[in-house]
């Protein structure tokens, strides 16, 4: 892995994936809307912009090329199909061998077999129809865009966060295939270690085609021995 390109560079997660990205001694490429490239003044010098729409499908394709992997930050903006026209572009037009990696929340599902607490449920239940109809953010399509992502025959990994706190790293989250496992009881991962597993991500062979849902490696639920009693590893299972 030598030059990626960072979906959706702006945000929070965008940001703590250049730093990791940067640590590794990556090329960086990022896209962002133009108004947020300001955000970036940190970086200055050390990666390259490219001012747009994420789901722009002339600038996917040029801020991709060359990448042999592409970090996508999912967000499910507006009512016009953002999120998924932003997955549509990077699978269609990131060169072939790239290993693309999309983030998106615990509420997406890819067979139907998580298992939710209330609290999600609710959201997706009542937060859905009221976002919706303020035309602010549409969930359904964070579950189109992963849906695409899912048929792809793509090298995909899709990373889905749990609830998010900030503060230093802790280091690599734990993952499971599914949520509602003991091992993710807990909910909550820093925002530095999630971007820390979207970069690891594109070099973990075993992550190819998984939706892996991650939780703090600190969190009570790893640490209090439920791991051992089912068999877990910090490595997902
Ligand atoms: N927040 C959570 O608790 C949580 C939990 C689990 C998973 N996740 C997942 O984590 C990822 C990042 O979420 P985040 O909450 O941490 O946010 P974030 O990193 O701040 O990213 C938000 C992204 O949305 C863009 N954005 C904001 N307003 C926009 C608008 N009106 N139109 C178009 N783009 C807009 C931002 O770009 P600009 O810089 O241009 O504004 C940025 O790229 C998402 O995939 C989300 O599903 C979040």
């Amino acid at each position: 892995m030598k030059r990626i390109c960072i979906v959706g560079i702006s945000g929070k997660l965008g940001q703590y994936m250049t730093e990791h990205a940067l640590a590794r001694g990556y090329e960086v490429t990022g896209v962002c809307r133009s108004e947020s490239v300001g955000k970036l003044a940190r970086f200055e010098g050390r990666i390259t912009v490219h001012p747009g729409r994420t789901d722009d499908r002339a600038v996917i394709e040029a801020a991709t090329r060359g990448c042999d992997g592409v970090l996508v930050v999912l967000a499910p903006w507006g009512v016009q199909d953002y999120a998924s026209g932003t997955a549509r572009a990077v699978l269609d037009l990131a060169p072939p061998g790239a290993r693309p990696v999309f983030s998106c929340g615990w509420h997406i599902s890819r067979d139907g077999r998580d298992r939710y607490g209330w609290k999600i449920r609710a959201i997706v239940r009542f937060g859905t129809p009221i976002l919706k109809a303020l035309r602010l953010v549409d969930l359904d399509d964070q579950v189109r865009a992963t849906d695409l992502v899912f048929a792809s025959d793509r090298a995909w990994t899709v990373v889905r966060g749990s609830d998010l706190e900030e503060g230093p790293s802790e280091g690599l989250p734990v993952w499971a295939r599914h949520v509602g496992d003991p091992l993710l009881a807990s909910n909550l991962t820093r925002r530095t270690d999630f971007a820390l597993f979207m970069v690891a991500a594109l070099t973990d062979l075993e992550l190819i085609r998984e939706a892996p849902a991650i939780t703090g490696c600190n969190s009570a639920s790893f640490r209090s021995g439920e791991t051992a009693a089912t068999g877990a590893s910090p490595s997902g299972r």
